[in-house]
Order: C-alpha cells, then sequence, then structure tokens
C-alpha cells in the first residue's frame, strides 16, 4: 500500500499545554479517513499542522516519502464547517480568487487567455458540485448547503489529491447532509482523492469513511489536565468502499461494518 502521508512522533503543545502526542499514523493514498473524538482533543489542530498552516512541536511529517513542505501547498484542500468562502465576492468570484492567488502571486489578476482557462474550468468544477446556475450570485444568497458546495468547490480547483474536512456538514439540516455525502462520496471516487474528514457524527463517520480513527487523551492528571496530549486511541479499517488505486491495493482489512 503506498502511504501518501506519514506523521511521525507528532507532538503539539502550547506552552506546557500538551495537545497532542506521539501521533504516529500513516494515511494510504485514496483513503477516506474520518476523525471522531471528544470536543478539544486537538483534532482541528492535527488538520492544521497537515495542512502545513501549523507546525508541530515535535516530529515528523512526510508527504509522498519527502518532508512536508512548511506552508500550505496546492496539493492540499480545505474546508470548514463555515466562513470557507468570501463573502464579498460572486460565486464565480470565489472559484477565481483560489486561482489568481495559486497562478499568478504577482499579478493577483488572470488576464486574457489564462483567464478564459480558469473560467471554464471555475464553471466544470460549479457543474461537478451541483452549482452551474449559480455562478453570479453571492454567498449570502445561498443556503448553508449551496454554501459548503462552492467551498468544496473551491478547494478542488486547485486539484489537491488531500482534501481535508473539519466539521463540513455539521452546520446543515439532516436532508441537505445527506446529499452532501452521496456529492463527496462522488467527488472522492471521481477527482481520485484523498479525504481526511473530522465530524462530530459517528454515523457519518463509518457511512463515508474507509477508516475511522478516534483522537483522545490515553492519561489524565486531574490534578494537571493540560499535562497529556490526544492521541489515536482507536483505528479501524472499514473493507468495504475500498477506492481502487492504481497500483493495486493489497491491504488486509477488518470488516467492522454490519449494515450500512
Ligand atoms: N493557538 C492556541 N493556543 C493555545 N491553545 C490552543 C491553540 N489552538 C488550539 N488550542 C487548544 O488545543 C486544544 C485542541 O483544540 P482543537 O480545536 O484542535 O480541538 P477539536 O478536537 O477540534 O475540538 P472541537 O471538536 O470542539 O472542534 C483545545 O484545548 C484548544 O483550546
Ligand atoms: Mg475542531
Amino acid at each position: 500500500m503506498s502511504n501518501l502521508l506519514s506523521l511521525q512522533n507528532i507532538w503539539v503543545e502550547y506552552g506546557d499545554k500538551v495537545v497532542l502526542e506521539r501521533v504516529n499514523l500513516d494515511i494510504a493514498t485514496g483513503s477516506f479517513v474520518s476523525i471522531v473524538g471528544p470536543s478539544g482533543a486537538g483534532k482541528s489542530t492535527l488538520l492544521r499542522v497537515i495542512l502545513g498552516q501549523e507546525a508541530p512541536t515535535r516530529g515528523q511529517i512526510w508527504l509522498d516519502g519527502a518532508p512536508l513542505p512548511p506552508e500550505c501547498g496546492p496539493d492540499r484542500g480545505v474546508v470548514f464547517q463555515r466562513y470557507s468562502v468570501f463573502p464579498h465576492l460572486t460565486v464565480l468570484g470565489n472559484m477565481l480568487f483560489g486561482l489568481e492567488c495559486a497562478q499568478s502571486p504577482f499579478l493577483s489578476r488572470l488576464l486574457g487567455a489564462h483567464r478564459r482557462t480558469a473560467i471554464a474550468e471555475a464553471e466544470a468544477m460549479l457543474d461537478a458540485v451541483g452549482l452551474g446556475d449559480s455562478r453570479d450570485i453571492y454567498p449570502a444568497q445561498m443556503s448553508g448547503g449551496m454554501q459548503q458546495r462552492l467551498a468544496i468547490a473551491q478547494a478542488l480547483i486547485k486539484r489537491p489529491r488531500i482534501l481535508l474536512l473539519d466539521e463540513p456538514f455539521g452546520a446543515l439540516d439532516p436532508g441537505i447532509r445527506a446529499d452532501m455525502h452521496g456529492l463527496i462520496t462522488r467527488l472522492w471516487r471521481d477527482y481520485a482523492l484523498t479525504i481526511i474528514m473530522v465530524t462530530h457524527d459517528i454515523k457519518e463517520a463509518f457511512s463515508l469513511g474507509t477508516r475511522v480513527l478516534t483522537i483522545d487523551k490515553r492519561r489524565r492528571d486531574p490534578h494537571a489536565p493540560h499535562r497529556y496530549g490526544a492521541t489515536a486511541v482507536y483505528d479501524l479499517e472499514l473493507s468495504r468502499k475500498i477506492q481502487p488505486v492504481a497500483d493495486g491495493d493489497k491491504s488486509i482489512t477488518v470488516d467492522v461494518s454490519g449494515n450500512n
């Protein structure tokens, strides 16, 4: 099995507060990893570290066998629960903004043929998330579900291989959530993504993920709550829904899924 990401002995400390300790994690190309755990355990912190937004206090992260570059790169996209989109830009403007930053940091505006190509790419991605008819409206005119579709499209237009999702559907109604589950599963397959998703919804974690990881503290000191950090305490590989990968995945998995 090819590992896209490898976290080795990752620690995150703020002063004398230990948030994450000894996190060792190999993430296979094409997997869909759900991360669950109590509030404050350090799930978002772990995503920030993988994104390159925050450096771990100790430990190393490898991406494709090389040290993770110390900044957010186009190979990693992210969607948060809220506020991932820019309210002062239209849907299309939101899509182009990401590309402008990635492709012409000095020009800051896409011009001519580059701009036309970018618009075509943005429109194709908006179609893929079901926002083909919404390119000229503003986020305030959209429902929560539509805003999350836009946030996903915005993350995907840079063609990341890894998509990080931090409770992306947490603020949505159950019906809309079900639609989004269908969407994210389709995008995961169509774009051969590796997804790492934090969720508080255990059912969502199991129904979407190929692997469910629980982050929690292994030990607690009642007199010093910050003394110990959280780590991966349960790590379940689910045998169904394995995304076919090019090099023939031969991993051994345990089926813990009773039903669906
Ligand atoms: N910059 C910081 N300085 C100090 N403490 C921080 C900082 N960022 C995060 N923390 C602390 O790290 C711990 C983990 O926070 P984090 O947001 O990663 O938890 P979480 O598992 O995502 O929680 P939730 O489920 O509520 O989103 C919390 O106790 C938080 O207060
Ligand atoms: Mg969080």
